[in-house]
């Protein structure tokens, strides 16, 4: 007999960006006044009649067990809008809805990563990602994005399948980037996907927050290519409904099966009250989205100009998301000399949170959400630039 934790638990870490919010969470409680300007959510709340849906199936009594795959109303929402939005077909067996978007990555990895097998993450990544690729017993490798405006570069993806390749993950519009993967990159991966045979798991959850590019979804070139991809998607951002923990996963009919055969043993189903919300967030009105995308434009315009003018900054302009992802490198000295370590200072001297891009494999930047009112992220901006001018 062993008390001992499994070895599994030594493969992968816990997220950077939970970890950060427990400890803002403990400053707050010490008397610091934070600013967050680490969180991936919206700041807006849920739509009113998103809320009143959810509201209603509770009051009717919809607090039962459901059926494992999501129920089918929302099935088929969902595949109506994979159709409307993004010109893919999936029918109801190619649908698994998941606690999260979250659940749906962490389950699509499990269904298909053998222990050993490598999985491409071009850098800089979702911090999940890799973490749960080694949960799974895979093997992250991490190819580069076009360092200049963070574009995808599938001869950096080339360049790394070997035979243990089994899947490619992107994230487009792009967290922590903002960047926006054009058409012609993705039907160029979808090439190597079918040349080599590897999925692609395509993380597609910013996909309403966009600012000037279209999006395209890789699942929509061609039937074969679809057969190779696994389209990720939620609730959480486009609809500000993080806390309710809704997403899905759409594939092929025997990847689905395995997702729900995870699911099945794991979380059972998601709550039919937060599928009720989710059917009225995807059939109901949409300008609450469009007003949320012009709030967040506005913002990823000041943020970009006011970093732009900071000393020692540089700065991809973001095309979609709420991130904003600036180079530092130019403003680290001998004593903050990391990324880590100017988040670190920025924290303790400023009170501001921020996210070093080490932790999405991408050392010397810093993530910065924007996804907060114009007047937080004023002070936050003047009080980075304070501590910016301080080490110089
Ligand atoms: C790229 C990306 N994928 C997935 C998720 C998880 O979303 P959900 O809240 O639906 O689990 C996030 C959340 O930050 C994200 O940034």
């Amino acid at each position: 007999m062993s008390t001992k934790l499994s070895s599994r638990m030594d493969r992968f870490g816990a997220s950077a960006t939970v970890t950060l919010s427990a400890r803002i969470a403990e400053m707050r409680a010490a008397g610091r006044s934070i600013i967050s300007m680490n969180v991936g959510e919206p700041d807006q709340f849920t739509p009113e009649n998103i809320k009143e849906a959810g509201i209603r199936a509770i009051k009717g009594n919809d607090t039962k067990y459901k059926v494992n795959m999501g129920i089918p109303e929302l099935r088929e929402a969902i595949a109506h809008k994979l159709k409307e939005d993004n010109n893919i077909d999936y029918s109801l067996s190619e649908i698994a809805v998941s606690v999260g978007a979250k659940q749906a990555l962490m389950s699509s990895i499990l269904a298909i990563v053998d222990e050993g097998d490598e999985v491409i993450i071009p850098v800089p990544c979702y911090l999940s990602y890799p973490d749960m690729v080694r949960f799974a017993g895979g093997i992250p490798v991490f190819p580069s994005l076009n360092p200049d405006d963070f574009s995808l570069n599938v001869d950096n993806i080339r360049e790394r399948v070997t035979g243990r390749t089994k899947a490619v993950i992107i994230c487009s519009p792009n967290n922590p980037t903002g960047s926006v993967y054009s058409e012609e990159s993705l039907r160029e991966l979808a090439e190597l996907a079918l040349e080599k045979d590897f999925y692609v798991i395509a993380d597609e959850i910013y996909e309403k927050l966009m600012y000037g590019p279209k999006h395209f979804s890789i699942a929509s070139v061609s039937d074969v290519v679809k057969s190779h991809v696994i389209t990720i998607n939620g609730f959480s951002k486009a609809y500000a409904m993080t806390g309710w923990r809704i997403g899905y996963a759409a594939a092929r009919p025997d990847i689905i099966a395995s997702i729900n055969k995870i699911h099945s043993q794991q979380t059972t189903c998601v709550a039919g009250f937060i599928q009720q919300a989710a059917i009225e967030a995807l059939a109901g009105p949409q300008d609450s989205v469009e007003i949320m995308r012009k709030s967040f434009e506005e913002r990823r315009d000041y943020c970009y100009n006011r970093l732009s003018a900071m000393p020692g900054v540089k700065c991809p302009k973001p095309e979609g998301a709420f991130y904003i992802f600036p180079d530092i490198s130019g403003c680290l000295n001998d004593k903050i000399s990391t990324d880590s370590a100017f988040c670190e200072y920025v924290l303790e001297e400023e009170g501001v949170a921020i996210m070093p891009g080490s932790a999405y494999e991408w050392p010397g930047s810093i993530r910065i959400s924007f996804a907060s009112s114009m007047e937080t992220l004023k002070e936050a901006m003047d009080k980075l630039e304070a501590a910016i001018r301080k080490l110089k």
